[in-house]
């Protein structure tokens, strides 16, 4: 692999432990103001010393994240439907490669739509993205299954995380599922998974526990840190889970007590 691509894929997932914790923010690009995301620089500041690496749009970039931050970038480049749609799997890409280097990112992220019916445009969308990107040496995250119609089972997940990493992708974000393991095996890229929406937080740390003791590389989480009670505890607990091998009951602890 290019070494401009390993080199930005070492900036996210960290090399002492092999692991990342992503902050997903990048929800408003069909979702509008999400519940805390309303002022993303209020959220999102806080929370920057304890991600490795932050997903979001170019314009929330732009607007709200200091660009003496030293967080690596993931750019989310799809889009174009909104919640209203029907139909969300009709996106296009949204930024140009050009763009994308100017903003010095160190990944460039799309939506895939396997089995949807813009399930073609969306897989080569990918494809061009990762023509595109490689020549330049930014790797690409392909994001898998989202939409709450898609079912979210190991047959589908190990379809969709696979059929990205066939056309090329550097890295898979997916959900976790029962036997994700086989998500995993069947991926011959790192995975890392969403966290869906808010559930209580135990289970949030459950969910993060039991993917990276499935082989995830990391998570890419975001309403369940942000719409948290406590974002900044409950990121800590993640991280703790996700780089430090702690129990599920050792980072609620960490939750509880504030971080
Ligand atoms: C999808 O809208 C985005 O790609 C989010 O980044 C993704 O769903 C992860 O965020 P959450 O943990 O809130 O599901």
């Amino acid at each position: 692999m290019d070494w401009g691509i390993r080199n930005r894929i070492s900036r996210i997932v960290k090399p002492d432990t092999g692991h990342t914790v992503m902050l997903a923010v990048d929800h408003g690009y069909f979702l509008g103001p999400t519940t805390g995301l309303e002022i993303p620089k209020k959220t999102i500041e806080p929370l920057l010393p304890y991600a490795d690496a932050l997903m979001l749009t170019r314009g929330v970039l732009r607007t709200s994240i200091d660009p003496k931050a030293d967080i690596p970038i993931i750019l989310r480049v799809s889009g174009g439907t909104s919640i209203l749609d029907k139909d969300l799997s009709n996106e296009g890409t949204t930024v140009s490669m050009r763009d994308a280097i100017r903003l010095n990112v160190s990944a460039v992220a799309l939506s895939i739509f396997v089995g949807a019916p813009h399930e073609k445009e969306t897989l080569l969308a990918l494809s061009n993205l990762i023509n595109e990107a490689e020549d330049y040496g930014i790797p690409v995250l392909a994001v898998t299954a989202v939409g709450k119609e898609m079912a979210r089972d190991a047959r589908y997940l190990s379809l969709a995380s696979r059929i990205a990493a066939e056309l090329g992708a550097h890295m898979v974000k997916t959900y976790y599922c029962e036997n994700f393991e086989r998500v995993v095996e069947t991926c011959p890229v790192p995975v890392v998974i969403a966290g869906g929406k808010k559930i209580p937080e135990r289970d949030a740390l459950q969910l993060a526990f039991n993917a990276i003791s499935k082989g995830a590389t990391g998570v890419d989480m975001g309403r369940n840190i942000f719409q948290s009670e406590n974002p900044i505890a409950m990121i800590k607990a993640v991280r703790a889970i996700v780089h430090q091998n702690a129990s599920v009951e050792q980072a609620y602890e960490i939750f509880r007590t504030g971080g």
